[in-house]
C-alpha cells in the first residue's frame, strides 16, 4: 500500500539545481546558471578545511560557538543575535518554520529566488507572491497593500534573484514602517557584496533599526562556498533562539565552520575578486546591451535578459556554445558572471544571437 503524502505536494515541482552545461567538442565548457563563483578557494580555506578533516568521525560544534563569534564581530553584534544553517537556503526555512502556523502567509517579490515557495509550502505555510513591477524590481507599494492578518513574513530579495535589481533604502524604510510591527521583514541579501548602488537599503542598518527586521547573508557566493553550506540571520536573540530550535542539528558541519572564519579573515583577499566580478559584470552588461540584447542593469553577480517569447530561442544558441544559462521559459535567461573567458563566450552568443533573432526589443 502506498504511503499517505502530504497534501499539496504532489503538484509540487522540487528545486531545479542549475544545469549543467552541454558537452561540446572542441568546446571548453562553463556553468552559468548557478550563481556560482568561479574562482577556486583561497589556499588558507583550503588548508583550514583540510586541517578539520582529521575529525569528521565527531560532530561539529553544534552551536558554532566561534563562528557565531566571529560573524557577530564582524558586523558588531551579539553572538545572541546569529543563528546559522546548512546555506542561507535552510536558515530562511528555520525562520518560516519558527514564524508561522499552518496556513499562515509568507510574501515575496514574483519572480525571485526560487526556494521561496517552495520553503514555504514545504513548511505548511501559504506563499503571497506579488508580481514585480515591469523593470524587475519589487512593487513596495503593492506589497504592502497585500498585507493581511495572516502575512506573518515579508521576504525582500536585495539585490533580487533573478532580475539584479536593487530595493533603496527609503522605500524599504517606508515598507517596514507601513507593515504591521509584527510581521517579520527579511532582507535577503545573498549577493550584498556585489551591490555598489549608492542607495540601496542596507540590511544591517534596518536591522539595527527596527525590531521586526532580520538579514539573511551567504558564505556561497562572494565567498566561494557553495559546496560547503554556510549561511546566517542576524536576527533578534529571540528570533535566533527560536531559529535554532527549528534548524536542522549539526547542520553547520565541522568543515563548513572553518572555512566560515578562514574567510572572515580572507575578507581583503576575496574583496579582489569579487571587485573583478564586478568590474566583468560591467564589461558583459555594456556589451549585451550594444549587441542589442535586452538587459537589465544588475548589482548582482548575473545578469537577466529579458527576452519573453524570444528565451527559447535564445537559450538554444547558449547551450549550443556550451554554455548552461537559467532559463525561464517565454520569461528571461539568468546568466551568471563568470571567469573572462567565460564572459567572452557569452558575447560571443549575444553577439550571434542579435543578428539571428533581430529585432530582440
Ligand atoms: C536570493 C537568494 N537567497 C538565498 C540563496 C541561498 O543560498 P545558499 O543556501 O547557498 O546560502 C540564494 C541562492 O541562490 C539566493 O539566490
Amino acid at each position: 500500500m502506498n504511503i499517505p503524502h502530504r497534501a499539496g505536494l504532489e503538484n509540487f515541482p522540487p528545486y531545479r539545481q542549475g544545469k549543467t552545461p552541454a558537452d561540446i567538442d572542441g568546446l571548453k565548457a562553463f556553468k552559468l546558471s548557478s550563481n556560482e563563483n568561479p574562482y577556486p578557494p583561497l589556499p588558507s580555506v583550503m588548508e583550514a578545511v583540510a586541517g578539520a578533516v582529521s575529525s569528521i568521525n565527531l560532530y561539529p560544534d553544534m552551536a558554532a560557538g566561534d563562528l557565531a563569534a566571529a560573524i557577530a564581530e564582524r558586523w558588531q553584534v551579539s553572538p545572541e543575535n546569529i543563528a546559522l544553517g546548512a546555506g542561507s537556503v535552510e536558515v530562511a526555512s528555520q525562520i518560516i518554520l519558527a514564524v508561522t502556523n499552518p496556513g499562515e502567509k509568507v510574501m515575496f517579490a514574483w519572480r525571485s529566488f526560487e526556494a521561496y515557495p517552495l520553503l514555504v509550502t514545504t513548511a505548511g505555510a501559504t506563499p503571497q507572491p506579488i508580481p514585480l513591477t515591469a523593470d524587475g524590481g519589487h512593487d513596495l507599494p503593492a506589497m504592502a497593500a497585500a498585507v493581511t492578518p495572516e502575512t506573518r513574513v515579508v521576504f525582500l530579495c536585495n539585490p533580487n534573484n533573478p532580475t539584479g535589481t536593487v530595493l533603496g533604502a527609503a522605500e524599504v524604510d517606508t515598507f517596514i514602517r507601513s507593515v504591521p510591527a509584527d510581521v517579520l521583514v527579511v532582507l535577503d541579501e545573498a549577493y550584498v557584496h556585489f551591490n555598489r548602488d549608492a542607495d540601496t537599503a542596507v540590511g544591517i542598518d534596518m536591522f539595527r533599526k527596527y525590531p521586526n527586521v532580520a538579514v539573511l547573508h551567504t558564505f556561497s557566493k562572494a565567498y566561494g562556498l557553495a559546496g560547503l553550506r554556510l549561511g546566517y540571520a542576524i536576527a533578534s536573540p529571540e528570533l535566533a533562539t527560536t531559529l535554532r530550535k527549528v534548524a536542522v542539528p549539526f547542520g553547520v558541519t565541522s568543515l563548513a565552520q572553518q572555512a566560515g572564519l578562514a574567510s572572515l579573515q580572507a575578507e581583503d583577499e576575496l574583496q579582489e575578486r569579487i571587485d573583478l566580478l564586478v568590474t566583468e559584470r560591467g564589461r558583459v552588461h555594456a556589451a549585451l546591451l550594444e549587441a542589442g540584447l535586452p538587459v537589465l542593469p544588475s548589482e548582482a553577480n548575473f545578469l537577466w535578459l529579458d527576452s519573453g517569447e524570444r528565451t527559447g530561442a535564445l537559450a538554444a544558441l547558449f547551450e549550443e556554445s556550451a554554455l548552461s544559462v537559467r532559463v525561464f521559459p517565454d520569461e528571461g535567461i539568468r546568466i551568471t558572471i563568470g571567469s573572462p573567458e567565460a564572459n567572452d563566450r557569452i558575447l560571443d552568443v549575444a553577439r550571434h544571437a542579435a543578428a539571428l533573432l533581430a529585432p530582440l526589443h
